[in-house]
């Protein structure tokens, strides 16, 4: 029988799409990357997703899963073999438990990150990964490029709020790793193995996840201030004043914010002519009350020492979501301008000034002009060091000409401070052939140890993350 046949066997034909228009699935967020699949197979629960692997297997052809198709390094998408099945686990999102007592929460693959967090919050709890593509991407994508956002600061990246896996192995077996344990030292951690590995481990099927306490109030600023280091110094000062509480930390350079301007006119920033703004969040489980006063000093206390020029204070929900919109369509904007080039770097946050003093500086002489959309999670030490083109030059001339002499001047600059070619996005396609020039050697040698042991035959997202000879 062929795979197909089998394929649709196992799922129904109309879960095995081979026509029509297949770009949902083929064509990458960015549209910068197209493949083609083979077909686009979508299993309804964890025993198909096995039946799925075994079969695949046994026609030896490879399986490149996929969630919400939201990633930013192409690695969710086929390659141009038209040979790939494309797993979509978008049926999967059924919410299986929440336990308030051990606060945590139970969910398939495919759920929807935003319906995770309602979830949570119907309970009169938390789940606190957030996103700018919460509303279509899923935890088996956040779990599998380990995903960052906005609340990493207090809460840490997709890893520290999983407590436990399913996942479907290379050989079609399911390993049941639900547990919802805080404390379990029985060996190996495995689900850490398959956290960032962005597919080429095994399929996550489900995941358990941490749940917290809402805080009783949430205080959004955006505050302009005159340059990335004064940017620096006030995240010094808000961890001092606010200690955990403080729990977003997003920097904004102004040419990031003239493209939502521009795109998005009813997103318009609020200070147009600072060189930098922060948008700051402070969670408080006192009072609305304690909060306010908590915040007000911080601003007060950077206005009269120079570090901020200005600031707004959320005082509603409304105003709060309306000044986090302005930051989280950033992406979207840039998109909107056109193509460019993504840099998603992280360094220690002592370095970020001096990076960026000299990387800015290095760029220019490259190519005059050359426009600076930098934006980021400041306080992760994680920024979104992204290039454009000069105001005339086509962005596709720009790409053809200077894409590997940028991101090689970036990188290297980024390995001079000590920092990661990639912060939260992963690697993907993207970067699967730079990651050798700046991970180490032997830690490299051990992922490729891990991959051929895990998947022997290479059948998840071959050619991802790690290249096997
Ligand atoms: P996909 O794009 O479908 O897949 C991503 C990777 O995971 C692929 O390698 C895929 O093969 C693999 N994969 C997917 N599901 C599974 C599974 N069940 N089992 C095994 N492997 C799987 N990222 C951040 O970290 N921080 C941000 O702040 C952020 N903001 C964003 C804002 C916008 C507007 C956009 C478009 C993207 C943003 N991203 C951000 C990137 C992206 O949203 C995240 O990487 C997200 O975690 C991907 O989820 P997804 O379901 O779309 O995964
Ligand atoms: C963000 O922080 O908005 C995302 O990581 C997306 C991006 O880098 O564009
Ligand atoms: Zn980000």
């Amino acid at each position: 029988m062929s795979l197909i046949s089998e394929l649709q066997t196992i799922l129904g034909t109309s879960h095995v799409l081979m026509e029509g228009d297949l770009s949902a699935f083929e064509l990458d967020w960015r549209k910068r990357s197209k493949g083609r699949a083979l077909c686009v197979a979508s299993p309804a629960n964890t025993q198909e997703v096995a039946q799925v692997v075994k079969a695949c297997v046994a026609h030896k052809t490879s399986i490149v899963p996929q969630g919400g198709n939201t990633g930013l390094v192409a690695g969710s998408i086929p390659d141009e073999s038209g040979q790939q099945v494309l797993l979509s686990l978008k049926r999967m999102r059924a919410i299986q438990a929440i336990d308030t007592a051990n606060l945590s929460i139970t969910v398939q693959a495919g759920c929807v990150l935003q319906e995770i967090q309602e979830a949570a919050r119907h309970a009169g709890l938390l789940f606190p990964l957030s996103l700018g593509s919460e509303g279509s991407c899923t935890i088996g994508g956040n779990l599998s490029t380990n995903a960052g956002g906005t609340q990493v600061l207090r809460y840490g990246n997709t890893r520290e709020l999983c407590l436990g896996l399913e996942v479907v192995s290379a050989s079609g077996e399911i390993y049941s790793g639900l547990s919802g344990l805080r404390k379990d030292n029985t060996g190996y951690d495995l689900k850490n193995l398959f956290i960032g590995a962005e597919g080429t481990l095994g399929i996550i099927t489900a995941a358990t996840l941490k749940l917290y306490p809402k805080p009783l109030s949430t205080l959004t600023a955006f505050v302009a201030v005159d340059d990335l280091e004064r940017c620096v110094s006030l995240l010094t000062q808000s961890h001092q004043a606010l200690g955990a509480q403080l729990t977003g930390y997003e920097v904004m350079n102004q040419f990031s914010l003239s493209l939502v301007s521009k795109h998005i006119p009813q997103l318009a920033c609020p200070f147009p002519n600072s060189p930098w703004c922060v948008l700051l969040e402070l969670s408080d489980s006192e009072s609305q009350a304690h909060a306010s006063q908590q915040l007000e000093n911080l601003l007060s206390q950077a206005m009269e020492s120079g570090l901020a020029s200005n600031a707004i204070l959320a005082d509603s929900l409304q105003k709060a979501k309306h000044l986090w919109h302005i930051r989280e369509s950033i992406t979207m904007a840039q998109a909107m301008e056109g193509l460019n080039i993504k840099n998603d770097i992280s360094l220690p946050v002592s370095s970020i000034t001096e990076f960026v003093r000299t990387s800015d500086h290095a760029l220019g002489q490259l190519v005059p002009g050359v426009q600076l959309v930098n934006f980021g999670h400041l306080g992760d030490g994680n920024l979104h060091y992204n290039v454009q083109s000069p105001a005339h030059m086509p962005a596709s001339v720009f790409l053809e000409t200077f894409e590997d002499q940028v991101n090689t001047l970036v990188y290297q600059q980024v390995k001079h401070f000590g920092g990661s070619i990639s912060a939260e996005h992963g690697i993907g396609s993207l970067k699967v052939l730079t990651l050798p020039h700046y991970k180490d050697p032997i830690a490299l040698k051990m992922m490729r140890q891990i991959k051929v042991c895990l998947d022997p035959l290479n059948t998840f997202n071959p050619n991802r993350v790690v290249m096997i000879d």
